[in-house]
């Protein structure tokens, strides 16, 4: 039988409802969203729940990580119903604060990225996103006071601004990086799929492919990163993208060398009004070929 879901809205009722927990020795387990959730969230809820005893989700659409051009107004917005999802998943507590009550008077981020870190891949197209991203998330950390929180490699450079911030602000916060959960074609679960078309929705799972040739390329023996990525763009643009980055990183988000054995390959484009980004690690295994 799951505990009932207790919802709150600002920050003394979060205290008063996590206190309790914390003097009984338990773990919190945080997952923040901007909610709008599907199935890729709910399972970093079921992951959160192996490591702790509560699980904490928070729902907050964060206008400091929104462009001044993008869907902070449009984001898709589903309170009710993620509410009901979070209570079937066995969540302790969702909560759900306004901008008000994070932010007060002042929206802006207060918190800056190293440029090295967030001026890359997404950083490069959306200026200023991660320093909203770890501004709010700072906010959220500080209201929820986790053990452990929980973020999806889908998102792999948030994941790595995520692990700067708790470095940077020495919190004692354990952070949790879940796998990415995808549709049965490959496609990457995202709020943002249910902006595609019938049409664009059959195009959608060619952003994987594109990254797995491309992982396929390199384990063949391929090393001309440039020309790789180029080759993939192309693709891409050639069946109704417009990419904006097709990148192959070190883990660490560095400038990969021809003798790593472990890449990273990311792509973020527009299909129609969606902008999807995906990202493959691709492992090099010891028997891989040559193909020249
Ligand atoms: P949101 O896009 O709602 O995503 C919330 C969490 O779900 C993030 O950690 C994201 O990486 C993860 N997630 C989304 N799709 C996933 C998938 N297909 N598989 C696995 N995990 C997935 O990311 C944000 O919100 C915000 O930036 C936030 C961290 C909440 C700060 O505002």
């Amino acid at each position: 039988m799951n505990n009932a879901l207790v919802q709150v809205h600002d920050i003394a009722s979060l205290q008063a409802a996590c206190q309790p927990w914390r003097d009984a020795g338990e773990r919190i387990v945080f997952v923040p969203t901007m909610g709008n959730l599907h199935e890729g969230h709910l399972q970093l809820v079921d992951l959160a729940k192996q490591h702790g005893e509560r699980c904490v989700v928070s729902i907050f659409v964060n206008p400091t990580q929104f462009g001044p051009n993008e869907d902070f107004d449009a984001y898709p917005r589903s309170q009710e119903k993620d509410v009901q999802l979070l209570a079937a998943r066995g969540v302790d507590l969702v909560f759900v604060p306004s901008v008000e009550t994070l932010y007060g008077n002042s929206v802006s981020s207060d918190l800056h990225v190293p440029d090295e870190l967030g001026n890359k891949l997404c950083g490069a197209n959306r200026p200023g996103h991660f320093d909203g991203v770890a501004t709010v998330v700072a906010k959220l950390f500080d209201a929820v006071k986790p053990t452990a929180a929980v973020f999806g490699s889908k998102d792999y450079q948030q994941v790595q601004v995520i692990r700067w911030l708790v470095s940077h602000l020495s919190l004692p916060i354990k952070i949790i990086a879940a796998p990415t959960v995808r549709e049965a074609d490959g496609l990457a679960m995202s709020s943002r799929n249910q902006y595609l078309t019938n049409n664009s929705r059959q195009q959608a799972s060619r952003l994987y492919q594109v990254l797995s040739s491309v992982a396929d390329e390199l384990q063949h023996g391929r090393r001309d990163f440039s020309a790789l990525e180029a080759q993939a763009i192309t693709v891409l643009n050639k069946t109704g993208w417009q990419v904006d980055y097709v990148h192959i990183l070190s883990p660490e988000l560095l400038t990969p060398h021809e003798k790593d054995r472990h890449f990273m390959i990311f792509a973020a484009a527009y299909l129609g009004v969606p902008r999807l980004i995906d990202n493959l690690k691709c492992t090099i295994s010891p028997q891989s070929k040559n193909r020249k």
